[in-house]
C-alpha cells in the first residue's frame, strides 16, 4: 500500500510543524508515471494537492465532524437546549467543538458555515488556527440550500453555482481545503426519486465539484438518499442509491473531475422509518454492495453521513461495514447529528458543563474512529438512544 504523507503544504501559512506528517494506507497504489488524460487535470495547478488533501482526510481511523449548519438551523438546534440564536451563542458552541482537547486524534476535517470560517474564539483566536493546531483541516459548505423542482412531488435541486468560483477562492485564502454540497433525493416504494431529480442533482454535484477542484478545494460530493417516512424496503434504498451514485459518477466523468481529489458522502442503506431498524450486519451488507457497484476505486474515501441514525447506531453500522473489506476506498464518517446531539445536550449553554460536553464529543469521535478501524468494543458514550430525526439543515438560499 502506498503511504501518503501530507506535510505543511496543505496547511499553507499555518503553524503546523514540519514534523506533522500524516500517513494513509487507504489509497490504492499507482505504479509508475501515468500521463494525465484530461485538459482539466493537466492544467489544474492544484491537482497533486487535491489528491493529498483527500487522502489526508480519509486516513485510517479519521473522519469528518460536520458542523456546517446554517445560522437558521443552528438556531433551531440551540433552541432545543433553551438557548437564543445569537452570534455569541453560535460562536461559543463552535468554540466548544473545535477546541475540544484531543479531537484531532480522531477527526481530520470539519465542515464549517461561512460565518464560522471567518470567526474567532471568544478570546480572539481564529477558529481556523485552533483547528490547524489540532491537525484538523477546515472545510466549507458552499451550497446555498434547496429549492423545489417544478412539476415534481416536492423534490429539490441544490442551489449555489452562481459566484461559486469566487467564493472558493476566498475560502481557500482563509484556509479552507475542502468543500461540501448536499443534494437530497427522497425515496418511496414506487416513484421517488424521479429521473428529473436524479439528473438535476447529479449535474449540480458535478459542476460544483469541477469548480471546487479548479480553485483548490476538495469537493465532498453528497448525494443523500434521505431517510424518510414510509415502509419502503432496504432493497429499494439500495437500488435507488446505486442508481443515484452511478448517475453522479457518470456526470463527474463528463466534467473531468479528478476522482482521487474528491470525497463521497452518501447515506448508509436503510429502509423507511416504518420498517424495524435492521441489524448492523444487514445495513453493512447492502451498503458495501451498493458502493462496490457504483463508486470507482479511485475515490479515496467514502464518508457516510449519519442521516438520522442514533449516535450508537451510527457507530455500530460503521464498525459493521469494515467486516466486508478490504475495499478500494476507506469507509468512514462525516457525522453531524451523531457527533453533536448529546454534546449539545450535555453542554446546554452552561459554563460548568463545558468540559463534560467536550469530553462527550471526543468520546463519540473516538468511538467512531475505532469503528472505522474495525476495533470498536464499546460501551458507547451514548448507549441506546433514539433516531435523531429533526433536520439539521433547512432549504432556501442563504439559509
Ligand atoms: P448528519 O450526520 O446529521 O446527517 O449531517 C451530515 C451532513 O453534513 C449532512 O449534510
Amino acid at each position: 500500500m502506498a503511504a501518503v504523507a501530507l506535510s505543511k503544504s496543505v496547511f499553507l501559512g499555518t503553524g503546523v510543524a514540519e514534523s506533522t506528517m500524516f500517513k494513509s494506507t487507504s489509497v490504492v497504489p499507482v505504479r509508475g508515471h501515468i500521463v494525465m488524460t484530461s485538459n482539466f487535470e493537466k492544467t489544474n495547478r492544484y491537482a497533486d494537492e487535491l489528491k493529498q488533501t483527500a487522502a489526508f482526510i480519509s486516513a485510517p481511523g479519521k473522519g469528518i465532524l460536520a458542523s456546517d449548519e446554517s445560522n437558521a438551523t443552528t438556531g433551531k438546534r440551540l433552541a432545543t437546549v433553551g438557548m437564543d440564536n445569537t452570534v455569541e451563542n453560535r460562536q461559543a458552541w463552535r468554540e466548544l467543538l473545535y477546541s475540544a482537547p484531543g479531537l484531532g486524534n480522531y477527526i481530520s476535517g470539519t465542515i464549517m458555515f461561512d460565518e464560522t470560517l471567518f470567526q474567532d474564539s471568544r478570546a480572539g483566536v481564529p477558529f481556523v488556527d485552533i483547528l490547524k493546531k489540532q491537525g484538523i483541516l477546515p472545510g466549507i459548505k458552499v451550497d446555498t440550500g434547496l429549492q423545489p423542482i417544478d412539476g415534481t412531488d416536492g423534490e429539490t435541486a441544490t442551489q449555489g453555482l452562481d459566484g461559486l468560483a469566487e467564493r472558493c477562492q476566498k475560502y481557500y485564502q482563509q484556509g479552507a481545503r475542502f468543500a461540501k454540497w448536499r443534494a437530497v433525493l427522497r425515496v418511496d416504494n414506487e416513484v421517488l426519486p424521479s429521473s428529473t431529480a436524479i439528473l438535476e442533482n447529479a449535474h449540480g454535484l458535478a459542476r460544483y465539484a469541477q469548480i471546487c477542484q479548479a480553485n483548490g478545494l476538495v469537493p465532498i460530493v453528497e448525494p443523500e438518499v434521505t431517510l424518510g417516512e414510509g415502509d419502503y424496503s432496504i432493497e429499494r434504498t439500495a437500488y435507488i442509491s446505486e442508481k443515484v451514485n452511478s448517475h453522479v459518477f457518470r456526470l463527474l466523468n463528463e466534467y473531468n473531475v479528478i476522482l482521487e481529489g474528491i470525497l463521497l458522502k452518501p447515506n448508509m442503506i436503510l429502509p423507511g422509518l416504518d420498517v424495524p431498524t435492521p441489524a448492523p450486519e444487514e445495513v453493512a451488507r447492502y451498503t458495501v454492495r451498493t458502493m462496490l457497484r457504483s463508486v470507482p476505486g479511485a475515490v479515496p474515501g467514502i464518508h457516510f453521513l449519519s442521516g438520522g441514525m442514533s449516535e450508537e447506531e451510527a457507530t455500530l453500522n460503521l464498525q459493521a461495514l469494515q467486516a466486508f473489506g478490504p475495499t478500494p476506498w476507506s469507509l468512514t464518517f462525516s457525522y453531524g447529528r451523531a457527533l453533536q446531539s448529546s454534546t449539545l445536550k450535555t453542554w446546554s449553554g452552561k459554563e460548568e458543563n463545558w468540559d463534560a460536553a467536550q469530553e462527550r464529543l471526543v468520546a463519540l469521535a473516538k468511538a467512531n474512529s475505532e469503528a472505522q478501524l474495525g476495533k470498536y468494543k464499546g460501551p458507547h458514550p451514548s448507549p441506546g438512544g433514539e433516531r435523531i430525526l429533526q433536520a439539521l439543515r433547512l432549504g432556501g438560499a442563504g439559509k
